[in-house]
């Protein structure tokens, strides 16, 4: 039994189905990769996983328990971490106050968790009093990452995580990425630049207009012609 099992998710936004029919799974420790175009349902699956959109049908089952429409607050102490593309920080909030957002569910987790933080992403150490907003894009994104590592998720979602950074910030992303993996910690991540995100992955998923279209190793996705004309850029 995988981490998160997602089977047969269908659902969307009022009484309309972004999602039809969606499997996945991910494990402790593994990559997991979603490519696909503008629009497939990416990151609507990601909200769905987090009970941001509705689910009306299939079954996400984490650690082994239905979350399937559990309060998004519930996720957090579960240990399903999600960070969205956008707003993801709290721009007028230095660094460590964004940190501390990260364990409002559990402020005495503070310290450690800031500790374990900053060992993944030491850049940031000489920054915690500055204010998020005033950071690049890529160091933003540390900043949105490491927030949603400080309680020891079992499972963390990336929703973009590279958008809009330089190739330098995204080679820097997803040398992290494998060290939270390393960590044995599950990843699960929406990516844009496909073939350097699926060149880490233990498994990748193509999604199209909100169904699996491939689901296999990162390698074997990236090697394949007709993903690789179709969803890779050729
Ligand atoms: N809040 C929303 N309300 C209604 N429709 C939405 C909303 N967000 C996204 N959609 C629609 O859902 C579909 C999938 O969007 P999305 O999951 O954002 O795709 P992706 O992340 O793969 O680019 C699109 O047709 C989009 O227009
Ligand atoms: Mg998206």
């Amino acid at each position: 039994m995988a981490l998160l099992e997602v089977r047969g998710l269908t659902g969307g936004y009022g009484e309309t189905d972004i999602l039809n029919g969606v499997d996945l799974d991910a494990d402790t420790g593994e990559v997991v990769v979603i490519v696909g175009a503008n629009g497939a349902g990416k990151s609507t699956l990601m909200k769905a996983i987090a009970g941001l959109v509705r689910i009306r049908a299939g079954h996400v089952r984490f650690a082994g328990e239905e979350i399937a429409n559990a309060p998004a607050e519930s996720m957090v102490l579960r240990g399903l971490a999600y960070v969205p593309q956008e707003r993801n920080v709290f721009p007028s909030l230095t660094v460590e106050e964004n940190l501390a957002m990260g364990v409002y569910a559990q402020p005495k987790r503070f310290r450690e968790g800031k500790e374990r933080a900053l060992a993944l992403f030491p850049d940031l150490a000489a920054r915690l009093a500055t204010p998020a907003g005033r950071l690049s894009g890529g160091q933003r994104q540390m900043v949105a990452i490491a927030r949603a590592l400080m309680l020891e998720p079992r499972l963390i979602m990336l929703d973009e995580p590279t958008a809009g950074l330089s190739p330098k910030f995204c080679s820097a992303i997803f040398a992290r990425v494998q060290k939270i993996a390393q960590a044995g910690i599950g990843v699960l991540m929406v990516e844009q630049n496909a073939r350097p995100a699926l060149a880490i992955a233990d498994r990748g998923v193509v999604l199209a207009m909100g169904r699996n279209r491939a689901t296999a190793p990162g390698s074997a996705l990236l090697t394949n012609p007709d993903i690789g004309r179709l969803f890779l850029g050729g």
